[in-house]
């Protein structure tokens, strides 16, 4: 198979785990025979600091011309903590998503019990979590008229829905769920948002198209407290924009490590895919980021172009590295494994290194010596 990945390596610890992703794919290519050409563009903080602007046109045009966009990760300090700053990183993300049309953000959520003691949650609560957040991407409060006053005294940011944003992702939700334990939950606000009660009148009709999935319906902050008291009872979690940023977030803690979680977002043409991390700018160019967030997102770029068994085999190399302590230092501060050397560990596997002819006293030369 032949594809063209548009690479965005974006800000922060972006790039470090995005080159382990690269290595990655071309161990699968390698390995398949297949063929993925990269082409590197600009959004972020990057691109405001090279051009002037968060997303340039190259980047749009190139996108929209490729199979797939493989994202590491946006933002930097100075603009968060700078209200006034006009231009921001994360406009450009915004702007991608809108001109890509990609309505659908899919972000898987499940644990490891190699994990588990890491989990701010009790080990019997989140055995055989599993379940996936459909949020609605390109609507919502993230997208409606925004304004300050001139006094700088009163802001607002509209909040609105259509049936066709809501239709096309609860589509896509639905099929899931058939796919799946055939339970799909709306989150919405509906004893308050008339939005969120178009969310549940427009997915009750759709329900009836999918009489083998059982629905149910949550109010946000109590979805918000389900999700740590009881997150096995999830299955499919359908919901718009914000409150699937929200408890993406919250969800993704659960596993034990916010850098392990990868996404999707997927629309009509190409799909974007990148781990749920930020930036997160203290760690950049240190070589100790988790590079298994982006991994696992090139792992479903891979399952996007229905290449399901090069997909699988970097799940199991990365169930492997965890099963056998090679981990990075969100995971084990002591004795924790570099960004790079996870990423080499991980394509070895996939080039039938390891786990035959697994020879840990190499392995041990590319661990970090605290002294
Ligand atoms: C996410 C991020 C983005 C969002 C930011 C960076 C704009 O938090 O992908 O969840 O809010 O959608
Ligand atoms: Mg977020």
């Amino acid at each position: 198979m032949n594809k063209n990945i548009v690479v965005i390596e974006g800000d922060g610890i972006g790039p470090e785990v995005t080159r382990q992703s690269i290595k990655i794919l071309n161990a699968v290519a390698e390995k398949f025979g297949h063929e993925f050409n990269y082409t590197y563009c600009l959004m972020g903080a990057d691109a405001i600091d090279k051009t002037g602007n968060p997303l340039p046109d190259e980047t749009i045009e190139a996108a929209l011309n490729s199979d797939a966009i493989l994202f590491g990760a946006i933002g930097h300090p100075k603009y968060d903590n700078d209200p006034t700053a006009k231009v921001r990183p994360e406009q450009g993300l915004l702007k991608l998503r809108k001109s890509l049309q990609l309505f659908a953000n899919i972000r898987p959520v499940s644990t490891y019990p190699s994990l588990h003691h890491l989990s701010p949650l009790k080990t019997k609560n989140i055995e055989d979590v599993d379940f996936i957040i459909y949020r609605e991407l390109t609507g919502g409060i993230y997208f409606g008229k925004k304004e300050t006053n001139a006094e700088g005294t009163l802001a607002f940011d509209d909040c609105t829905y259509t049936k066709e944003e809501i239709e096309r992702i609860a589509h896509l939700a639905f099929k899931q769920a058939q796919l799946r334990r055939k339970k799909l939950t709306l989150v919405d606000k509906a004893n308050v948002l008339e939005t969120s009660r178009l969310w549940r009148k427009v997915v009750k009709e759709i329900a009836l198209e999918y009489k083998d999935v059982d629905v149910d319906f949550l109010f946000v902050d109590n979805a918000a407290m389900q999700i740590i008291l009881n997150p096995k009872q999830f299955d499919v979690v359908l919901t718009e924009n914000m409150f699937g940023d929200i408890i993406s977030d919250e969800a993704s803690v659960i596993s034990g490590s916010l850098g392990l979680l990868p996404s999707a977002s997927i629309g009509k043409g190409a799909a974007l895919f990148e781990p749920i991390h930020g930036s997160y700018p203290q760690a950049a160019g240190k070589d100790i980021a988790n590079p298994l967030g982006s991994i696992l997102s090139s792992a479903m770029l891979l399952d996007h172009f229905g290449l399901h068994k090069e997909a699988t085999l970097i799940r199991d190399a990365v169930n492997w590295t965890l099963e056998n302590g090679f981990v990075t230092k969100d995971i084990d501060p002591v004795n924790f494994y570099f960004t790079t050397t996870i990423g080499e560990l991980i394509s070895d596997y996939i080039g039938n290194k390891f786990p035959a002819d697994i020879n840990r006293e190499n392995i041990e030369l590319r661990k970090s010596t605290i002294i």
